[in-house]
């Protein structure tokens, strides 16, 4: 069954109805504009054949990214971030995307700040700009295909838009689920909250903290190529190409309380000590 997020946000704001994606059938005669201005090379266009249908959309929330790393000291988390941000929106089971579309600070320059303030970088080792690029350079020039996300700016904005509308930290808060060094959660409890507002096939994912505490780290919402939920093919149809990005997360386990640790910028690794 499958349930439209489009009809809510066209009703929360009329601004939104450029969610509202075409399909791929339109996408061609797009790429070709694209190539005639020299923004795509032939390689897109005759490999790149849009053989995905899902996407995967991730949000991270920063007090558990930090405990997925093995070492403290490449975490950072920038002062004024308190929110859920975005991890990336990933089509699945694309081919490996070309390498044929580079991205510059001027594609993304009018979002900058939106996309500072929803998708920071949380590794010391790379700039935010660094962070957008590649996922740009690994999923979005894949998702390209779709017009709604043919250009760096579409995908981004796209990515800001769905981060606003997937208002998780609130959600949750209304529920009496908060931040919390002492508190545990079950998965249970947080599906309850999520499921009427994400769909049934999201993912609650955790990682295992230094002391293999199990702590609250990402929300995975599956969406079709039109931003519906519902999306129900699992990899491409023709069975090739790799897996979505790996990561360190896994579905939260469903009988283990875990925690939802508090954002703390000055000691992002040990928010609680
Ligand atoms: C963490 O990384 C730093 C810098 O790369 C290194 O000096 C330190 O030994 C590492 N600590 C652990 C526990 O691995
Ligand atoms: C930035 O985000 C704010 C609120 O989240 C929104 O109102 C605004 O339109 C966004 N700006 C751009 C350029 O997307
Ligand atoms: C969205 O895509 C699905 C299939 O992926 C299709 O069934 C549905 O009609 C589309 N919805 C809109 C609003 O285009």
């Amino acid at each position: 069954m499958s349930c439209s997020v489009l009809p809510l946000l066209l009703a929360l704001s009329p601004v939104l109805s450029f969610l509202l994606l075409p399909g791929v059938s339109a996408s061609q005669e797009v790429l070709w504009e694209n190539y005639k201005h020299g923004r795509l090379s032939s390689e897109l266009l005759d490999e790149h054949n849009c053989n995905w249908k899902c996407l995967m959309f991730t949000l991270q929330w920063p007090g558990g990214f930090c405990q997925s790393l093995s070492n403290e000291t490449y975490c950072k988390v920038p002062p004024n971030i308190n929110d859920w941000t975005i991890h990336g929106l990933w089509p699945d089971g694309a081919q490996r995307c070309c390498s044929c579309w580079q991205m510059f600070q001027s594609d993304v320059q009018e979002l900058k700040q939106n996309l500072t303030e929803y998708w920071p970088s949380l590794l010391k080792s790379r700039s935010s700009f660094q962070f957008w690029k590649e996922e740009w350079n690994k999923h979005g020039v894949c998702a390209a295909c779709v017009e709604g996300f043919n250009s760096p700016l579409k995908y981004f904005q796209v990515c800001l838009k769905l981060r606003q509308h997937f208002d998780i930290y609130s959600w949750l808060e209304a529920a009496g689920i908060t931040p919390s060094c002492e508190r545990l959660y079950k998965v249970v409890e947080v599906n309850d909250v999520l499921a009427p507002h994400l769909g049934d096939k999201h993912e609650i994912q955790c990682v295992k903290d230094q002391k293999s505490r199990e702590v609250l780290y990402q929300v995975k919402v599956r969406l079709t190529q039109n931003l519906t939920f519902g999306c129900d093919h699992h990899g491409n149809t023709a069975g090739s190409g790799p897996e979505p990005l790996p990561s360190t997360g896994h579905p939260c386990p469903p009988d283990v309380p875990f925690y939802y640790l508090p954002i703390n910028p000055q000691q992002p690794w040990r928010p609680c000590s």
